[in-house]
């Protein structure tokens, strides 16, 4: 990743006044099973969830979120725009929550992908994310969702490895 890309980017909380701009992406990456702004409302009220947006010269290119209940905590979304996935974005908003939910004493970390998504399982993977299950014809498509999870203490032990 070039370091003028790591220094043009910040990764902050997910405003109000930022739903337009999140929205718009969102239908543009999940174009047949997306928030509408109404849920995006919703999330950012209930007191459980926490968005942060990553932003490059002003103008948001992602964004990411979490549903935190003690021990657990469940990655709501993560998503980069399209034309600059591929360069480490989406990993530095996925540390990014990785480090919140440390701060917030979380444990275990789950989360659900479609099977087909190999960019996403790849990243998780990258995270320490394991495949604890699935749930066959989930998605309104018919695809399968894999569960993954993370144990925040088993981290330490794989990392060893
Ligand atoms: C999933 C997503 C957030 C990843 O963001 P990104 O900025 O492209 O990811 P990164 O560049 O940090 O790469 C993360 C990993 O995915 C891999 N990857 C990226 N694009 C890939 C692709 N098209 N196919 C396979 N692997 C890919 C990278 O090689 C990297 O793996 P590595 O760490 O083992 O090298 C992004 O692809 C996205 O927004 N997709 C659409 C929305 C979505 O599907 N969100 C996830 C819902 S569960």
């Amino acid at each position: 990743m070039s370091s003028d890309l790591v220094q043009a980017l910040a990764i902050r909380p997910l405003h109000w006044a930022d739903i337009p701009a999140v929205d718009q992406l969102e239908s543009t990456l999940f174009p047949s099973d997306h928030w509408s702004v109404e849920q995006w409302w919703r999330e950012l009220a209930a007191e459980h969830t926490h968005y942060w947006v990553a932003q490059l010269h002003e103008r948001i290119i992602g964004y990411c979120g979490l549903s935190a209940q003690l021990p657990d905590a469940d990655i709501q979304t993560i998503a980069i725009e399209a034309q600059h996935q591929g360069n480490g974005l989406g990993g530095l908003l996925l540390d990014s929550m990785l480090v919140a939910a440390s701060e917030l004493s979380i444990q275990f970390i789950f989360l659900e992908v479609r099977a087909d998504n190999q960019a996403a399982i790849s990243l998780y993977n990258s995270r320490y994310f394991n495949r604890i299950s699935e749930r066959l014809k989930y998605y309104p498509d018919g695809e399968t969702a894999i569960i993954m999870r993370r144990d925040s203490r088993q981290i330490g032990e794989q990392a060893q490895r």
